[in-house]
C-alpha cells in the first residue's frame, strides 16, 4: 500500500520522537511491503515565527491532501508566560483539529506490566488495568465563544455542546464498548451543568440501542477519584473535551510514564496520530524524551488510518519488547542504563 503521511513535528521534543517513529514506521514498509512517503509541514511556534500562523494554509493542505498526519508537540516557553500574546502555538493545534473535523480524541490507556512498579500507584491496582479514553474534540469550552468584558477584568469561555456533536461522539464510544469489554461510563458534570445534563439526555436515548453494553454515568470529580481508586473499573470512557484533557493527563500517569500514552484524533477529514505529552521544552535537542508514545501514536496510525492492524501490532510488539529489555529513556530507565531518544527508535526499529 502506499502510504502518504504528513509529518508535522512541531515543537520542542517533537521533531526527535516523530524521527523515531518514522524509523518506525519505515521499518514497517520494509517488512509489509508497504511504501511510506512524506511531507514535512510546520505548525506550532515554529509555523508562527515562519509564517505568523501557528496553523499555515499550507500546513493544512499538506495534511488534507494527505492519508495521516503523525504529528509531534506544540508549545514554547516563550508564549507561556505571556497572557497577552496574540497568537500561541497551542492555536496550531486547536485549528487543525478544527479544521480537518477530528472530533474524537483516542486515547488507549495500558499497563506494560514490567513497568507497574513506575505507577504512583500500588502495583495490585494497576496491574492489569487497561482502558480507552474517548475525548471529544471540538466542541465544548475549547471553542465556544470567549472574551473579555469590563475593559479586560471579566473573562468568559463558553461551554457550549450541540446535540449532534454528543450523538456522534458517544456513537463512537458505543461501537469501541461493542469491540471491547462492552461497559461504557459516561463521564459529566450533570449535577451542575446545563452542557452536561445535554450529554447525559442524548446518552440516555441512546442506551437500548446498545443493550449488549452496560452503561454508567459518573461525574467528572467522582471519576478523577476512580481512576486512582480503581482504574480497572473502566473500559471505555466518553466524556467531553476539556474533562477528556484533565482525565487522561491523569490517566496517564498510572502507567508510569507520560511518555507512553498514544492517541488518535479521528473524524472528518486526515486522522491526527500523536502522543499525549507535550512539548517538554526543557529536554528539547537532547535526545532524552521517550519516544515510545509517538511510535504507539504511529501503531495507532497503521491501524485507525489504514486498517493495516498486523502492522500495528508488529510496532506494539517491539515497543513491548523494548520496554521488556529495558531499552528505555531515563524517565524508564529506574536506576539502571538510560538510552537516548535515537537509541530506542533504533531499537525499536530494528527489532520491527
Ligand atoms: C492535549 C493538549 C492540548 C489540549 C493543548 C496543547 C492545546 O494538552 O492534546 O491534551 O489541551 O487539548
Ligand atoms: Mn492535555
Amino acid at each position: 500500500m502506499k502510504l502518504n503521511i504528513a509529518k508535522l513535528p512541531g515543537d520542542g521534543i517533537g521533531p526527535e520522537v516523530v524521527e523515531q517513529a518514522v524509523k518506525a514506521v519505515d521499518a514497517v514498509c520494509r517488512r509489509f511491503g508497504h511504501e511510506a512517503s512524506y511531507t514535512f509541514a510546520e505548525v506550532g511556534a515554529c509555523a508562527i515565527d515562519k509564517y505568523g500562523s501557528a496553523f499555515p494554509e499550507s500546513t493544512y493542505k499538506v495534511c488534507l491532501e494527505s492519508d495521516a498526519v503523525l504529528f509531534g508537540a506544540v508549545g514554547d516557553p516563550r508564549y507561556d508566560n505571556d497572557p497577552t500574546a496574540k497568537v500561541r502555538p497551542e492555536q496550531g493545534l486547536l485549528a487543525m483539529r478544527k479544521q480537518l473535523g477530528l472530533y474524537a480524541n483516542l486515547r488507549p490507556v495500558e499497563t506494560f506490566s514490567s513497568l507497574v512498579d513506575k505507577s504512583p500507584l500500588k502495583r495490585e491496582l494497576v496491574d492489569g488495568a487497561e482502558f480507552l479514553c474517548v475525548r471529544e474534540l471540538t466542541g465544548g469550552m475549547y471553542f465556544g465563544e470567549k472574551g473579555r468584558l469590563d475593559g479586560g477584568d471579566t473573562a468568559y469561555d463558553t461551554n457550549i455542546y450541540h446535540r449532534y456533536e454528543v450523538e456522534r461522539i458517544l456513537k463512537l464510544a458505543y461501537s469501541y464498548a461493542m469491540r471491547r469489554r462492552r461497559h461504557l461510563t459516561v463521564v459529566d458534570k450533570a449535577n451542575v451543568l446545563e452542557s452536561s445534563r445535554l450529554w447525559r439526555q442524548v446518552a440516555q436515548e441512546l442506551a437500548p440501542q446498545y443493550p449488549e453494553v452496560t452503561t454508567d454515568y459518573m461525574y467528572v470529580d467522582n471519576a478523577a477519584m476512580q481512576l486512582i481508586r480503581c482504574p480497572k473499573f473502566f473500559d471505555v470512557i466518553v466524556t467531553e473535551n476539556t474533562f477528556g484533557d484533565i482525565l487522561t493527563d491523569e490517566a496517564s500517569c498510572i502507567t508510569g510514564s507520560m511518555g507512553l500514552l498514544a492517541s488518535a484524533s479521528i473524524g472528518e477529514k486526515t486522522g491526527v496520530f500523536e502522543p499525549i505529552h507535550g512539548s517538554y521544552p526543557q529536554a528539547a535537542g537532547k535526545n532524552i524524551a521517550n519516544p515510545l508514545a509517538t511510535i504507539l501514536s504511529a501503531a495507532m496510525m497503521f491501524e485507525y488510518a489504514f486498517g493495516l492492524m498486523e502492522e500495528g501490532a508488529a510496532i506494539r510488539a517491539a515497543v513491548a519488547e523494548s520496554i521488556e529489555q529495558k531499552v528505555v529513556t531515563e524517565d524508564l530507565a529506574d536506576g539502571g542504563k538510560a538510552y537516548s531518544t535515537s537509541e530506542v527508535g533504533d531499537w525499536v526499529a530494528k527489532h520491527i
